[in-house]
């Protein structure tokens, strides 16, 4: 049995990761003309969540649903995970009873702690590091749209948090140019900077970032776990805001994407989210089917 578990974007190949962009555009098209695909039926996943979630739940419970199996929610309120149980006991005996597990946590060395003792496959569904499932569905978006991504310009504006440190991670894999426009003392980490410095580069302004760009990508300035920095934050981003100017300085058809919950007169201006170049609802959506294809990988894999 193959065990493979998708903590980072990096976990698949260049070849593994194109083939399940593919897949899951193919998913798409099967789930949206109501074909019955139920591949793994009686198979269950487990979901814990130890921060709030609207899509990321709903896709890998939707998706476990279509394919004929089943997800748990777990939530560390109602199991010993939040009265202390260790994570090595934890994985070990919930990994005996489902077949792949997906976690949203705070500290990245927690999924990579149940990963190293789970006998099932492990999703990294957020951390404080990455959110390597938004980036299956922001890749399928872009291709579905515009075609290959490899030779393009994306530019992130904001916070160096755990999407732009993915992002990192597939400007690397996928062959594009990612722009990054962060506040002073809110850019990446030094240790991802650096990794990446071939693919990346750190820019001066919102407008550097933007200007040629075929992408433009924003997020949150106040993540999960950081609510009490709002205020803070709110100063420190103020000149970092996504809106209808911004998206003039880059290419005609630049398309903007954010993965959501978005803040409306904060990261992106009252009007974002309905420009004729924006694609977050698709992007949305291609949660379902990007983690579909996720799922269907890992589950084949562990069959081999
Ligand atoms: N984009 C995203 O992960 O959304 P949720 O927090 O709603 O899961
Ligand atoms: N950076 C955000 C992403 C939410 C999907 C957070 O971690 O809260």
């Amino acid at each position: 049995m193959a065990l493979r578990h998708f903590l980072t974007l990096r976990d698949l190949t260049q070849f593994e990761l194109k083939q399940l962009l593919v897949r899951a555009s193919e998913l798409r098209q099967m789930q949206n003309k109501g074909e019955c695909y139920q591949p793994f039926s009686g198979k269950v996943m487990g979901m814990i969540f130890e921060k709030s979630s609207t899509r990321t739940r709903i896709s890998f419970e939707a998706g476990m649903s279509q394919f004929g199996g089943s997800a748990i929610f777990l939530s560390p309120r109602d199991t010993q995970l939040g009265r202390g149980e260790p994570i090595e006991d934890s994985a070990r005996v919930i990994s005996r009873m489902l077949d792949i597990v997906m976690i949203r946590t705070f500290g990245h060395d927690i999924v990579e702690k149940f990963a190293a003792y789970s006998s099932v496959p492990v999703i990294n569904g957020l951390t404080d590091d990455h959110h390597p499932c938004q980036l299956l569905a922001d890749l399928q978006t872009y291709i579905e749209h515009r075609g290959s991504i490899e030779g393009k310009t994306v530019a992130w504006i904001g916070d160096g948090n755990n999407m732009c440190n993915s992002y990192m991670e597939a400007a690397h894999i996928m062959g594009f140019k990612l722009n990054i426009a962060s506040p002073q003392g809110y850019t990446p980490k030094e240790e991802f900077l650096s990794e990446f410095s071939h693919c990346v580069e750190l820019v001066d302004t919102p407008e550097d970032a933007a200007a040629n760009a075929d992408l433009i990508v924003t997020d949150v300035w106040a993540s999960m776990g950081q609510e009490e920095e709002q205020k803070l934050r709110e100063q420190a981003f103020a000149n970092y805001q996504v809106n209808e100017q911004l998206m003039a300085l880059a290419h005609k058809d630049c398309l903007f994407m954010h993965c959501l919950p978005a803040h409306r007169g904060e990261e992106i201006s009252a009007t974002m989210l309905d420009h004729p170049n924006a694609v977050v609802w698709d992007e949305a959506e291609n949660r379902l089917h990007a983690q579909k294809a996720l799922v269907e990988f890992l589950l084949n894999q562990a069959k081999i």
